[in-house]
């Protein structure tokens, strides 16, 4: 356990003030006794994995941080189960290069943990792990019980699960994955941007490796492998998700583009997906945008980063000033995908 412990090393924006106290757990016992500990006296609880998708207040966090660093992946035909502290990537490149499987070939590269991955329904180029997640074993702290909850007990939406919306509920543990044994091709390939790559018609497939490098060069391209040296991966990954529109607010929204074409994906109930990055873009924040030490990546127009001297501050207004000026230009709404400790948007 350390006392006054700095938290920014420990994200991927490296930045946030220190946790008045931090504890590592390597086991699932010790995590337990470290929520059951704090849960008994009531003191303030933050859990982080990767630290991927988090933003931490300037003033850091008055409590407990319990770093969870548990390790152990089983691969039991296409039944993977990984503890929560695993690096997702790393389990990713093991299940398609070792073992030829599919299911999660195009969620390469992503940082973070497999425990996080639930949480925010992880996805990338045209899959989700909701699509794999079979089960999820994790700590209720409302019931003070290890609990195993199925695919739909996880209530999985876009970016979205019910460990989100009960977030001093839930403990992610283990997590398991049914994946695909394709006789070593990947699953259909979904995402235009991934078929072109190949020149294969959207639904093809190829061969699983194959389908892993490609995201991976994709990903590189737009800043979202991390890099110690590239300040454009000093990021969060996609700072806001997609706005997802009724009917009547896309309506709205169609009346405001003058001829311009947006990104828009058909969404559940009728609904309308468009791009938080080409409204970024479109409302006049190009990459790079920003003169001060959080900027916009140069790759991409969804990540905020921090240029090496930010402080969460410095990254807030710029995120506020970018969710102003879509506002104004698109009466659009953006909302923070990243989780925020101690500060909101
Ligand atoms: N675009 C711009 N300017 C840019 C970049 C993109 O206008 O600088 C427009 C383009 O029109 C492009 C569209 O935005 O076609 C979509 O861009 P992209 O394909 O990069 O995907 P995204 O919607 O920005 C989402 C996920 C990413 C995921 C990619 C690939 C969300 C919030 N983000 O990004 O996930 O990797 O698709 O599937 O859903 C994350 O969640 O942190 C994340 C990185």
């Amino acid at each position: 356990m350390t006392e006054n412990a700095p938290l920014a090393p420990l994200t991927t924006l490296r930045l946030g003030g220190p946790a008045r106290r931090l504890v590592t757990a390597h086991t699932d016992q010790e995590v337990i006794a470290a929520v059951q500990a704090a849960d008994a006296v009531g003191e303030p609880l933050l859990v982080i994995g990767g630290g991927s998708n988090l933003v931490i207040g300037d003033a850091g966090f008055d409590g407990t941080v319990l770093r969870i660093a548990t390790t152990g992946s089983t691969l039991d035909g296409t039944v993977l189960e990984l503890a929560a502290g695993e690096v997702w990537a790393d389990a990713v490149a093991t299940v398609v290069l070792e073992h030829g499987l599919a299911g999660i070939e195009f969620l390469a590269g992503i940082p973070g943990s497999a425990g996080a991955t639930p949480v925010q329904n992880v996805g990338a180029y045209g899959q989700e792990v909701s699509q794999t997640i079979t089960e999820v074993v994790a700590y209720d702290r409302r019931a003070g019980e290890l609990v195993t909850l199925t695919n739909a007990e996880c209530g999985f939406s876009y970016r979205h699960s019910r460990f989100k919306a009960e977030p001093d509920r839930w403990v992610v543990l283990r997590v398991r994955f049914g994946l695909e044994d394709h006789g070593g091709l990947s699953t259909p390939i979904r995402y235009p941007e991934v078929a072109r790559h190949y020149g294969v018609e959207a639904g093809g497939r190829v061969e699983v490796a194959a389908a892993w490098n490609a995201v991976l060069e994709l990903r590189a391209g737009k800043g979202m492998v991390l890099d110690e040296t590239d300040h454009d991966t000093w990021s969060a990954g996609s700072f806001f998700t997609n706005p997802v529109l009724t009917p009547e607010q896309y309506q709205a929204f169609l009346a405001r583009l003058d001829g311009r074409q947006a990104p828009a994906y058909p969404a559940p109930d009728g609904a309308t997906k468009t791009s938080a990055a080409w409204l970024i873009d479109h409302a006049g924040f190009r990459k790079g945008y920003g003169s001060g030490p959080a900027t916009l990546s140069t790759k991409h127009t969804l990540a905020l980063t921090n240029r090496g001297r930010a402080t969460t501050a410095d990254l807030l207004s710029l995120a506020r000033e970018i969710r102003a000026g879509v506002h104004a230009a698109f009466g659009v709404e953006l909302v923070n995908e990243p989780v925020m400790v101690g500060v909101e948007l």
